[in-house]
């Protein structure tokens, strides 16, 4: 596997895939990677096609009070992972490239970013729509991959590559869990082990409401059940909403795809998760 931190190099080196004949997938990460990352490699892992796995801690999509600072990054141990499952290319551009001393440019997309995360993480889907752009026209890939973890940035994705024309096929991977059901994240490295037995209170209060609501069940009050189930297991809730899984727009049209996103902070640390409705 290459690791690449100039444009140039970069376009060398996908130049020399696509002369091959291959297909170029993109996963683009922050780094300090988990098997959720991987499911996303494995996943882009196809014959003909050349994996290309970019990091890049990126500042635009934290705010003034986050994490940016103390983000995890993990280097050596993220090489090593991506070179075993058989990455192509790692991409690690350094952050003059991303974000040169006169960079102007901002892309928002309305509706999709505006409530639930973008509510409560004012910017940060616009620092994550710039940087995705960036990142596309730096690889030119054919696909890219993206986890349902964080749906509403998938949804922002699925939403600006049609605004926008791009010619990539956005792929969404279903969300890896550990055993207990707490969706693995960078940021559970902060649960002290205390925290960590009481955040399993996330995707069980989810998996209830989202059972509840999908046998027909009134979807207030199994969002207001969940949302104390949170608060019983000591989680400040952000938001705990049933949306429509394309729009993401409140409440959801029964008829349609509907998805459960919940935000909540245990100490300092916050978390998401979501869940499909199934009707039954
Ligand atoms: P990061 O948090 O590193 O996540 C990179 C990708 O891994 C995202 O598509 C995310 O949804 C996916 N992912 C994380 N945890 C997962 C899990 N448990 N199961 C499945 N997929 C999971 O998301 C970002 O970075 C950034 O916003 C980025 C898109 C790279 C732009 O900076």
């Amino acid at each position: 596997m290459q690791t690449i931190r100039q444009t140039e190099s970069l376009r060398e080196a996908v130049a020399a895939f696509r002369a091959e004949g291959a297909r170029i997938a993109l996963v683009p990460t922050m780094g300090a990677l988990h098997a959720g990352h991987m499911a996303l490699v494995e996943a882009a892992k196809r014959t003909g096609t050349r994996v290309i796995a970019s990091i890049f801690v990126n500042p635009k999509q934290f705010g003034a009070n986050e994490d940016l600072s103390r983000y995890p990054r993990k280097e050596t141990a993220d090489t090593r992972m991506l070179k075993e499952a058989g990455c192509d290319l790692l991409w690690m551009p350094p952050v003059e490239i991303m974000y040169p001393q006169d960079f102007a440019t901002n892309i928002s997309v309305a509706g999709v970013s505006d409530g639930l995360d973008g509510a409560a993480r004012p910017g940060h889907f616009d620092g994550v729509a710039t940087v995705v752009t960036k990142l596309f026209n730096q690889v030119r890939p054919d696909t890219a991959y993206f986890g349902e973890k964080d749906f509403q940035q998938l949804a922002v994705i699925r939403r600006m590559v049609i605004d926008l024309d791009l010619d990539i096929e956005i792929v969404g991977v279903p969300t890896q869990r550990e055993d207990d059901g707490l969706a693995l994240s960078s940021r559970n490295i902060y649960l002290d082990d205390e925290q960590r037995a009481r955040a399993v209170a996330l995707p069980r209060a989810l998996g209830v409401a989202a059972k509840a609501i999908g046998r027909g069940d009134d979807a207030e009050a199994a969002l207001d059940t969940a949302r104390e189930s949170l608060r019983a297991a000591g989680f400040e809730v952000d938001y705990v909403e049933l949306v429509d899984a394309e729009t993401l727009a409140p409440d959801g049209d029964p008829a349609r795809p509907r998805r459960l996103l919940a935000a909540a902070r245990i100490g300092t640390t916050r978390l998401i998760d979501n869940l499909a409705i199934e009707l039954v």
